[in-house]
């Protein structure tokens, strides 16, 4: 066994003398002149103006996806995994599990996935799907999903998408605003809307997947309903056996109707059109280095979120495949993966996945806890590596590829990398603000660079992204070749695009990527979006941020939630709980600012580890975490290390919450408390814990 310090320290020390890191600012976004309001506004270094397509003759989502099949033909396209065996794990406390052992990958080439999608355009129309009619797909992610949605777009039909995780009333709301008379469901979602099906009036027709070879049982629904039904692959059929001429949409069409969760009320349907989602992937395309025909694609986040949609469009614009897989499936260890066989990473290899933080987190999480748990000789490797890299990667990204990069590949990292099948590359993160902490994590043991973006359902995904040679954290890029970037003032909160060093503003997104607005929702459209004299459409985020001198853009705070406190002190609520949230003691965290207060208090979930220590420490076996959250001693604890971490993130007195309830049990999407994104749904929080935090009020 090789001394972990003669590796650490010596070999270092050689390479650092023969690899000496240089330092230059690369300008990656420049000031433009926009003209409209004033503000300071940043595009991408190199475009002048907003790019729409990358071919001349392209206008729409039909059209790539033609050209793309007939110029990679048999190059493969979509990969599903055939289904092995399903069985039922039952675990300690009586619940059961469904296992499954997947194989390998099964593909569909280009032309075979373009020939499906045309034959599902036709079954569609032979169905009796009129003219102007929308179709719902409502469904995991999956190769059908992408058949569905390009049979669609070849017909000129609008499809309406709803995050699978939003409730039985917002999925009522999205389907009826949108009077969708086709319905594209799996066999999970199917059951799910057996219960609503007495106030879904405008349904027509249900078309079913399948899942894994099961049919649905489709003879309750038959009864209970007076929907027809009919499986994914009937409709293809009936489209292979009389087809029916395409009906090209134009740019301007609305490709996608997207409803999202949002933090307050009932969800809003973001109109895409097919430019809308061409520029945004056209711009996208030209941040992934050596995108190509050898480039897998691992896809398994919900293809109902823009990020994935965006995604999904980028690979086929560049020949690559698309390999699908799921969340409960990806790794070897996920939960839904049999006991010692291969999960979805490992057997596709992908190049290249798109993620979001909370996942990030939860790989970095499980490396971190394996490393702990071997300990000893391996630990101290691995965090002599670690801390190699990180100094590396400070200087400069590619002054850590040198053959020293090899070395810690194959002692250290060759095992952390093999959990995502050892290939990637490039990771995409996008959906919320990524740490710093994970985005070093996941650069080091994976040795792949995070593209972050900064984009909104409303801007089609497209704003920022952070390139690949650019080494640094906490920021999310410079503006997308789609996109430029303009900061405007922002008094009451105190945000002046005037301030020094860097200006700063609520940001403004300008460019094709910028989609039409609301559905029937003209007077929000109004509040947020914005045409100016130069037929530019702006759309306001309400998200603060500033500029580097390099033109990289970084999210510093959100609008709304800043409340003025009773002494006229102005808290952002986002920015204090990103300050405190760091703390060990906090899982999740929520602020709240009474104006009729001078001070703050906060909703504390205490983190998992912490109360169990706390039984421990106690000797009680029996876990009611409830009781230890009560008490005095507990609230103090963890109230000190609220106030450290305030003090290192230099908060104000009054941001620091003055009182504090500890609360034992986790928010999650499922309990409605946080959104699939897991940002806070405040209101709710304030009015599933309103008796909480009055009491926090009283003296
Ligand atoms: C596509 O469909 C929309 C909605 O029905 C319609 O307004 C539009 O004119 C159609 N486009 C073409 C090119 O026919
Ligand atoms: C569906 O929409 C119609 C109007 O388009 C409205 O009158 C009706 O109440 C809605 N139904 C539900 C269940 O939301
Ligand atoms: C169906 O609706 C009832 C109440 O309306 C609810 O209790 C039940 O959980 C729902 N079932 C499913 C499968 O969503
Ligand atoms: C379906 O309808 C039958 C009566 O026709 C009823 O007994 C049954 O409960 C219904 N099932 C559901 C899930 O609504
Ligand atoms: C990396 O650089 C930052 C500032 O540029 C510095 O604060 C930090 O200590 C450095 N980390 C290492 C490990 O060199």
């Amino acid at each position: 066994m090789m001394n972990p310090y003669i590796v650490g320290v010596l070999v270092p020390l050689v390479f650092s003398v023969i690899f000496r890191n240089k330092k230059s600012v690369k300008k990656r976004g420049l000031p433009v002149d926009v003209g409209g309001e004033p503000g300071y506004a940043i595009r991408n270094y190199r475009f002048t103006a907003p790019v729409e397509t990358a071919w001349e003759d392209i206008s729409t989502l039909a059209e790539l996806f033609e050209q793309s099949s007939k110029q990679y033909d048999h190059k493969p396209l979509l990969g599903t995994r055939k289904l092995i065996s399903r069985e039922q794990d039952v675990s300690a406390d009586g619940r059961s599990f469904e296992k499954l052992h997947l194989g390998s990958y099964e593909w569909l080439c280009y032309r075979e996935a373009f020939e499906a999608a045309c034959s599902f355009a036709s079954g569609l129309v032979q169905l009796g799907h009129g003219k102007g009619e929308r179709v719902a797909i409502f469904a995991d992610t999956r190769a059908e999903w992408f058949i569905a949605l390009q049979g669609c777009f070849r017909c000129n039909v609008t499809v309406v998408t709803i995050y699978s995780s939003l409730g039985e009333e917002a999925l009522c709301h999205a389907l009826n605003e949108t009077e969708v008379s086709t319905l594209i469901c799996g066999s999970k979602e199917l059951t799910k809307l057996l219960n609503i099906s007495g106030q879904l009036d405008t349904v027509k027709r249900v078309i079913y997947m399948d899942d894994y070879g099961m049919p649905p049982d489709v003879s309750v629904i038959e009864r209970n309903s007076s929907w027809s039904l009919t499986s994914f692959w009937e409709v293809e059929k009936i489209g292979r056996e009389s087809p029916v001429n395409a009906e090209f949409p134009v740019s301007a069409d609305i490709a996608v109707i997207m409803y999202t969760s949002g933090s307050t009320g009932l969800p809003k349907g973001v109109m895409m059109t097919h430019r809308n989602v061409l520029a945004t992937a056209c711009a996208v395309m030209t941040i992934v280095p050596g995108l190509g025909t050898k480039d897998v694609y691992m896809a398994y986040l919900p293809l109902a979120h823009v990020l994935e949609i965006a995604a999904e469009t980028v690979v086929v614009a560049a020949g690559a495949s698309i390999g699908y897989g799921s969340p409960l499936t990806l790794t070897d260890t996920s939960n839904k993966i049999k006991k010692g066989t291969k999960g979805d990473a490992s057997t596709l290899g992908p190049t290249i996945m798109a993620s979001v933080p909370a996942i990030l987190d939860r790989v970095r999480d499980g490396v971190r806890k394996q490393v702990d748990l071997k300990g000893g000789l391996s630990k101290k490797l691995f965090d002599v590596a670690y801390g190699r890299r990180l100094s590396a990667i400070n200087g400069s990204w590619f002054g850590a590829w040198g053959l020293e990069n090899i070395l810690w590949n194959l002692l250290v990292f060759r095992k952390v990398r093999a959990i995502l099948g050892g290939r990637i590359r490039f990771v995409l993160s996008g959906g919320a603000p990524l740490s710093a902490d994970t985005q070093r994590f996941i650069n080091i043991c994976l040795g792949a660079p995070i593209g972050q973006g900064y984009g909104l359902t409303e801007t089609c995904a497209g704003g920022t992204f952070s390139e690949v040679d650019d080494p640094s954290v906490g920021r999310v890029g410079a503006p997308l070749p789609c996109s430029f970037i303009k900061l405007v003032d922002w008094r009451e909160g105190g945000y002046l695009t005037s301030d020094s060093p860097m200006p700063r503003g609520e940001i403004v997104i300008g460019g094709p990527n910028v989609t039409p607005g609301y559905f029937k929702n003209e007077e929000k459209t109004k509040e947020v979006y914005k045409d100016d004299e130069r037929g530019m459409r702006w759309f306001y985020t309400g998200d603060i941020g500033q500029f580097h001198g390099d033109g990289c853009l970084e999210i510093v705070d959100r609008k709304k939630d800043i409340v003025k406190l009773q002494h006229g002190e102005y808290v952002s609520l986002g920015k204090v709980e990103a300050a405190l949230i760091v703390s060990p003691y906090v899982d999740n965290i929520m602020l709240h600012a009474d104006p009729f207060h001078s001070y703050c208090v906060a909703l504390v979930v205490v983190s998992q580890n912490i109360l169990e220590d706390w039984a421990t420490r106690k000797e009680i076996s029996f876990t009611d975490f409830s009781v230890l959250c009560q008490e005095e001693a507990a609230i103090k604890e963890v109230h000190g290390s609220l106030v450290k971490a305030a003090k290192t993130a230099r908060l104000e007195k009054f941001e620091i919450p003055a009182r504090i309830k500890l609360l034992p049990h986790a928010w999650t999407p499922e309990s409605g408390l946080v959104t699939a994104a897991l940002k806070l749904k405040r209101e709710v929080i304030r009015k599933a814990f309103a008796e909480e935090l009055s009491k926090l009020y009283e003296s």
